[in-house]
């Protein structure tokens, strides 16, 4: 039987790499349903060439063109339109792996469907666990749900660890996040306030989306990540760590209560953390260059809390913050720093202002512990207002 496959977020960067995956493997994998939000274009030649049962457009206007483009190509496949078509089929009987790859909290919503229905959840939409937190993780438990990480971090971390989650508690010493340090490792702090989309998007070893290209230039993006380790393996957020590692060569490690030190290693490419979701718990060819170890003169690590780079990545440590604060916070600080990316990526906010954006949003968003989705949802919405209130204040 092939497994039938919906992808959330099919013309992004994940969305294209998980296709890329699944055509090598066609004896294996259906694409059921594909997702976009108003990419059109895209949409229409991935139904051509895989041919989905449904397809969805958030944007209802993206759906009516989609439709007419696909009548015209001859193809039978269903337009659906608006985002709680991502839940419907999310959690659609004929489905039975759904890739999480929209970016945002709008992910939040069809991922909690998918988690209730007991799909085999494939996560790389960072920001709807760290919205959803304990409420996305039990709903996961009480919905039978198989939840694994593609970010390539926690999926190195999955691969590193035992397999018994019972386990995992008393091994491990440590997680460690390896991050890249993004494209201004090196740059004077002092000059971030000239930074501009396209040098914050330039990252040195990925090629990403823009959202999370932003997210690992401000290292936001390794905050999220800290949030998303903390949920995903349960582990305390004092024993999750973070290290400078340029080479993105170590994706990264697992310190166990003896001291031994378990990473995994491989190129930077999406692609293998993808393939290994998708056949977990066996393994597939990924399209991945394999590493040449001849040609790896270095793997050099910097600790991230050498004053320069607290005073480059001021953001990374509002992770702590928001897991020590009581739950919800998580949410909050997601909230904020989504208003902030974009209002740089609009050239509303200064780049070294996304910290301030966050830090100053989790300090007067004032709220009661959200207890069930509507209340999240709430709290986020709230969130933002105050997020964008601030970016009005620092307005360039
Ligand atoms: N890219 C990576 O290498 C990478 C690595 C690890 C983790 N991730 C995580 O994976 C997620 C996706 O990242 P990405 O880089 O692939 O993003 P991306 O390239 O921006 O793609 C986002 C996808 O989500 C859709 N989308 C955007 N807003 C939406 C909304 N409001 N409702 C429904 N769909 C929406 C987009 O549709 P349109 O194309 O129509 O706008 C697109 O299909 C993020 O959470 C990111 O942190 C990415």
């Amino acid at each position: 039987m092939k497994q039938r496959i919906a992808i959330l977020g099919s013309t992004g960067s994940i969305g294209v790499n998980t296709l890329d995956v699944i055509a090598l493997h066609p004896e294996r994998f259906e694409v059921f349903a594909l997702t976009a939000s108003r990419n059109v274009e895209r949409m229409h030649a991935q139904c051509c060439q895989f041919k989905p049962r449904f397809a969805v457009m958030v944007d209802a206007a993206g759906a009516r063109d989609l439709a007419q483009r696909c009548r015209a190509s001859g193809l039978s496949v269903e337009v659906l339109a608006g985002a709680p078509a991502l839940s419907e089929l999310a959690q659609h009987p004929d489905v039975d792996t759904v890739m999480a790859a929209i970016v945002g909290a709008a992910g939040l919503a069809p991922c909690l469907a998918a988690a209730h229905s007991g799909k085999r959840l494939l996560l790389a939409n960072k920001e709807a666990l760290v919205v959803g937190g304990t409420l996305f993780m039990d709903a996961v438990h009480t919905g039978g749900a198989t939840l694994l990480p593609i970010d390539s971090e926690h999926s190195a971390i999955f691969q590193s660890l035992p397999p018994d989650p019972a386990t995992w508690n008393a091994l491990v010493d440590k997680l460690i996040l390896t991050a890249s340090g993004g494209p201004f490792r090196t740059r004077d702090p002092q000059t971030l306030a000239d930074v501009t989309p396209e040098q914050a998007c330039a990252h040195p070893n990925w090629v990403m989306g823009r959202k999370i290209s932003v997210d690992s230039a401000s290292m936001m993006n390794k905050a999220l990540e800290v949030i998303e380790a903390r949920f995903l393996f349960g582990i305390a957020p004092q024993r999750i760590e973070v290290i400078i590692h340029p080479q993105s060569v170590i994706h990264s490690m697992v310190q166990f209560v003896d001291h031994s030190v378990v990473a995994q290693l491989g190129t930077p490419d999406m692609r293998a953390p993808i393939a290994y979701g998708l056949a977990w718990p066996h393994r597939i060819r990924s399209g991945a260059a394999a590493i040449d170890f001849g040609q790896l003169t270095a793997l050099s690590f910097e600790s991230v809390d050498s004053a320069l780079h607290r005073q480059r990545y001021p953001g990374l440590a509002l992770a702590w913050r928001a897991l020590e604060s009581k739950a919800g916070s998580t949410a909050v600080l997601n909230a904020a720093n989504e208003v902030a990316v974009e209002s740089f990526l609009n050239g509303q906010l200064r780049f070294d202002h996304i910290a301030v954006v966050n830090a100053e949003t989790m300090d007067r968003t004032h709220f009661a512990v959200p207890d069930a989705l509507p209340a999240l949802l709430e709290l986020d919405l709230q969130a933002r207002a105050v997020a964008h209130a601030v970016v009005r204040r620092l307005a360039p």
